[in-house]
């Protein structure tokens, strides 16, 4: 039979013979030493490369899995199918239970959400808000602690008595604003397994109205005044909170991501100032706040927007500090913030800034980390860089400072983007979560996505908000990039805080199914049985594992098809291995994720699920954190 087998060519190896590959060109060879440059590839050609290697497909992909099963020690579990149901999955030998759920008590005189009700206003700063996303888990003398971040609302659920959910008060609005933010939370492990630890010191809730401090370059400055806060060194809230960062003195870096949908206008005659443009600050919010929050009416308040978009510090172990706003590390669309010390103690953070076209940041210290030392001021004062990337597998960090972009001091960490488009940073495929090997030198981020990349436009290729041309590169190479990638760097020297590096792509994202040997398929790390799309969250384990969640396209049809629900993956950095290790439910996104201080819990999230989760037909659907544990209780991460 196998003999027989052999005499027959598969459809796709049919029409490969009829439709010879296009010829390789400069490109396709720039786009396969990104790939293979490391080596993982083990000097096989990448099948994701635009054109090459069409010919030979099933032998590079033959080739690669027989490597991957040479790695196999690396990975615990037997992998897992796509799903395409309402729960969560996990492999043969592990099992998961619910943690945290959007409008659980953080007390025990608060009662859970109630379904027909919601939240009442009274509760609803006293509750795990919605949409978890980033989180981290401090240790804390005996304690556990998780802080964790609500990345925005459904309205629909949160105030159910109103169409749509439309917030009709400023009462409906503060609900709203209570939701979201982030929770400090103790936890622990007992006979029921995991539970928040009711009523416990450190439990805490920080939203939208919660004080805070600016500190940093922009902090006093005039961009930063409003009437209610004539220093513009105090301010309120932190919003849309997504990723998240960890620093080596114990304190959760929040990135406020999608800051402009809190904001609109009441006139209808005010003009918008220019620089709302490139950030996407519109006459019409999201919520509706401006309508009963005068905070958030830009005709009244035009600087408040810029109090917002930064990455926020808290203390988790004293419930009563003050959140600090820290302008050096810039603002954008924050992703997540990836905090690594350099070779001689300065601080780095890597931030990336998700939107089309946008850049990839790297923060530089001034002063040393020195454990039991004064961190104060770690970041305050250090300088702000982005990446450009060169075709060649170069790179290089280029300052922001008022010499290489001709604005003031201010000016470069309130209007950050607009510094980084003058000194000609590249632009990226949405950067994502950045995540620091902890076993190597090395750093990756994800790149989602990028539908508008080298797209025509009325005769003209699509540009990022401030101008800047999307065309193909090396590190972007897919024109309407639908899949994502994700990009590693190792820093010259082996120091994170040096100017150059040198990169390539772990992995690209796609779909072996649907396309046959072009660089929609992907790398060749992809194949039929891990494939997915839109890496968004990323962490390593102590291990030195990668675990990327994806935050995609989850219809399971066209050029999605075979990939299911979202998922969470794991991947070698050696040899470039990549297995699916758990899928969610149905319309969920997967996204942040810590370990337990012994390292037999994962915790990961469990953002916007579709139909009722975790609780079961007629109940809510609730955005869950999840702690995932193997049965026999072995170390997880
Ligand atoms: Fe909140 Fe870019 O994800
Ligand atoms: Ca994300
Ligand atoms: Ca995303
Ligand atoms: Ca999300």
């Amino acid at each position: 039979m196998t003999d027989n087998k052999t005499n027959y060519l598969s459809w796709d190896e049919w029409d490969e013979l009829q439709n010879p590959p296009p010829a390789v060109t400069d490109f396709d060879r720039v786009v396969e030493s990104a790939l293979s440059r490391r080596g993982f590839l083990g000097g096989i050609l990448a099948v994701g490369s635009a054109a090459a290697a069409m010919g030979t497909l099933g032998n590079l992909m033959s080739s690669t899995s027989a490597q991957a099963q040479d790695a196999a020690s690396r990975f615990s579990f037997k992998p897992i199918a796509i799903s395409t149901d309402n729960t969560v999955h996990v492999p043969e030998g592990y099992n998961w239970k619910p943690l945290a759920k959007w409008g659980q008590p953080l007390f025990s005189n608060v009662p859970d959400v109630d379904p027909a009700n919601g939240v009442s206003l009274e509760n609803s700063d006293k509750v795990f808000g919605e949409n978890t996303d980033g989180m981290e888990l401090f240790i804390i003398g005996e304690h556990q602690v998780i802080a964790i971040n609500h990345e925005y609302v459904n309205p629909e659920i949160n105030l159910p008595h109103n169409e749509k959910g439309t917030p009709k008060s400023a009462d409906d609005v503060k609900i709203l604003q209570n939701m979201q933010g982030v929770t400090v939370m103790e936890v622990a492990e007992g006979d029921n397994g995991w539970e928040i630890v009711l009523d416990s010191p450190f439990n805490r809730r920080i939203h939208h109205n919660t004080p805070m401090k600016i500190s940093g370059p922009a902090a006093g400055t005039d961009l930063l005044k409003t009437e209610a806060d004539p220093n513009g060194t105090d301010c309120l809230g932190t919003f849309n909170n997504c990723g998240a960062g960890k620093t080596p003195w114990g304190t959760y870096l929040t990135c406020e991501e999608n800051f402009n949908g809190y904001f609109g206008s009441t006139d209808e005659a005010f003009a918008l100032p220019a620089d709302y443009k490139r950030y996407g600050i519109a006459a019409k919010s999201q919520y509706s706040y401006e309508k009963f929050d005068a905070r958030f009416d830009v005709s009244k308040n035009p600087n408040e927007p810029h109090r917002t978009g930064y990455i926020v510090e808290i203390d988790p172990s004293d419930a009563a500090s003050t959140p600090i706003k820290r302008t050096a590390l810039g603002r954008f669309k924050h992703e997540n913030a990836a905090v690594v010390i350099a070779r001689d103690g300065r601080v780095v953070v890597y931030l990336g800034d998700d939107e089309r076209g946008e850049f990839l940041y790297k923060y530089v210290s001034n002063g040393i980390y020195v454990p039991g030392g004064d961190t104060s001021k770690l970041l305050d004062e250090g300088t702000l860089f982005v990446a450009k990337f060169t075709d060649e597998g170069t790179g290089e960090w280029l300052a922001l400072t008022p010499e290489s972009t001709g604005m003031k001091a201010d000016e470069i960490y309130v209007f950050t983007r607009q510094a980084a488009s003058k000194v000609g940073a590249t632009t990226m495929d949405r950067p994502e979560w950045v995540a620091v090997n902890p076993v190597a030198i090395e750093a990756y981020c994800a790149l989602t996505n990028n539908s508008n990349r080298a797209v025509m436009k009325d005769g003209k290729m699509r540009t990022n908000a401030g101008g800047d041309v999307m065309d193909v590169s090396a590190v972007n190479p897919r024109v309407g990039n639908e899949y994502g990638q994700i990009v590693r760097w190792y820093p010259e020297n082996d120091d994170h805080a040096d100017a150059k590096f040198k990169w390539d792509l772990f992995v690209m994202a796609g779909n072996p199914d649907v396309h046959k040997g072009d660089a929609y398929a992907g790398s060749s790390n992809i194949n039929s049985g891990n494939m997915f799309n839109s890496p968004d969250g990323m962490m390593f384990d102590s291990t030195g594992l990668l675990w990327i969640q994806t935050d995609g396209e989850d219809s399971n049809e066209g050029e999605f098809l075979g990939q299911g629900n979202n998922q969470m993956l794991a991947g070698d950095p050696a040899t470039g291995r990549i297995e699916r290790f758990l899928t969610a439910p149905k319309g969920a996104e997967v996204t942040g994720q810590t370990w337990s201080a012994d390292k037999r819990t994962h915790f990961v999230g469990i953002q916007h699920p579709d139909a009722p989760f975790p609780d079961g037909e007629g109940k809510l659907p609730r955005s869950t954190v999840i702690a995932v544990k193997r049965d026999d209780n072995a170390l997880i991460g």
